[in-house]
């Protein structure tokens, strides 16, 4: 096994049911967090951490993804015509980022499904997967980190942030133990969307994970857990109590900028918190904000 985490996986074939009417025809992936599709800053994070080979999951309607990560030849020959270098910049840049694959889920079977469809492409090696949901500020490092303890660990390494307690039962929860002199913690317990009082902790799991490939074995055999799915939590609490090759979970626990984009009240505080720290649109959006909150109050 070669311990260079090199290969991402994206699962992207939900149904983006949360957004309907305006995920009808377009995948929830596509929607635009400024001015990028939110896939784009994942695809982003995961090329900037290293990652060259990134296979998305994807499922019917979901094509508009791969015409967004391909060249576009008659946009580009007209803005080259026009001299517009920047928006040609924009528009080649998705196309430039790595080598993206793209296979279909078919059963629409749960995280824990989608990322055992991975197998054959990832082969005996640590990989990552990133959620799409969850956008990293670029400013803060996470994946860097994550890719460090899984190649001084060995086992796989999940992303954690503390969350309000009445918040957990949206999210895995692990419960855990600090390792002396460590910047990352060990995984005893993960439960999957537990009951706010049958939670373990407030440690919510985020979508990074850096995996070591025996979880494509213990997906293998992980039954329908909550909701019916093949649940990546499952696996992952098998593996934090195996022993052996691959065996343990390790978590680092994030404090940095997150954007949550799964929801269109978190969708919405992502897309003005990022532009509004932008260098172009912050200083009118803010200016706006403000006067826009004070006729609030009024
Ligand atoms: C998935 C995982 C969950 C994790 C979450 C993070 O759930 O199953 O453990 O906390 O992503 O975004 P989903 O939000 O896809 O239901």
């Amino acid at each position: 096994m070669t311990s260079r985490v090199n290969k991402a996986v994206i699962p992207a074939a939900g149904l983006g049911t949360r957004f309907l009417p305006a995920t009808k025809a377009m995948p929830k992936e596509m929607l635009p967090v400024v001015d990028k599709p939110a896939i784009q800053y994942v695809v982003e994070e995961a090329v900037s951490a290293g990652m060259t080979d990134i296979l998305m999951i994807t499922g019917r309607n979901k094509r508009s993804l791969e015409d967004h990560f391909d060249r576009v030849p008659f946009i580009e020959q007209t803005l080259e015509a026009k001299g517009d270098h920047e928006k040609l910049a924009a528009v080649r840049r998705p196309s430039e980022l790595g080598d993206i694959h793209y296979l279909r889920q078919g059963d629409p079977k749960g995280l824990g499904h989608a990322v055992l469809r991975a197998k054959l492409h990832v082969g005996n090696e640590p990989f990552a997967v990133l959620l799409g949901d969850d956008l990293i500020d670029e400013r803060d490092v996470l994946l860097k980190t994550m890719i460090e303890v899984q190649e001084k660990t060995g086992g796989s390494v999940i992303a954690l942030i503390e969350v309000d307690p009445d918040q957990i039962s949206a999210y895995g929860c692990a419960d855990i133990s600090p390792i002396d002199g460590e910047n990352y913690v060990q995984v005893s317990e993960l439960v999957e969307k537990p009951a706010v009082d049958e939670a373990p902790s407030n440690l919510a799991v985020i979508g990074r994970y850096v995996l070591h490939p025996r979880v494509f074995d213990v997906l293998e055999t992980t039954g329908p857990g909550r909701g019916g799915e093949i649940q990546l939590t499952d696996a992952l609490q098998t593996l934090a109590s195996a022993d052996g090759e691959g065996s343990g979970v390790y978590g680092v626990v994030f404090r940095g900028r997150r954007y949550d984009t799964g929801d269109k009240l978190s969708y919405i505080k992502a897309v003005v918190t990022l532009a509004s720290e932008r260098d172009d649109l912050g200083p009118d959006l803010q200016a706006w904000l403000k006067s826009f909150t004070h006729s609030l109050d009024g």
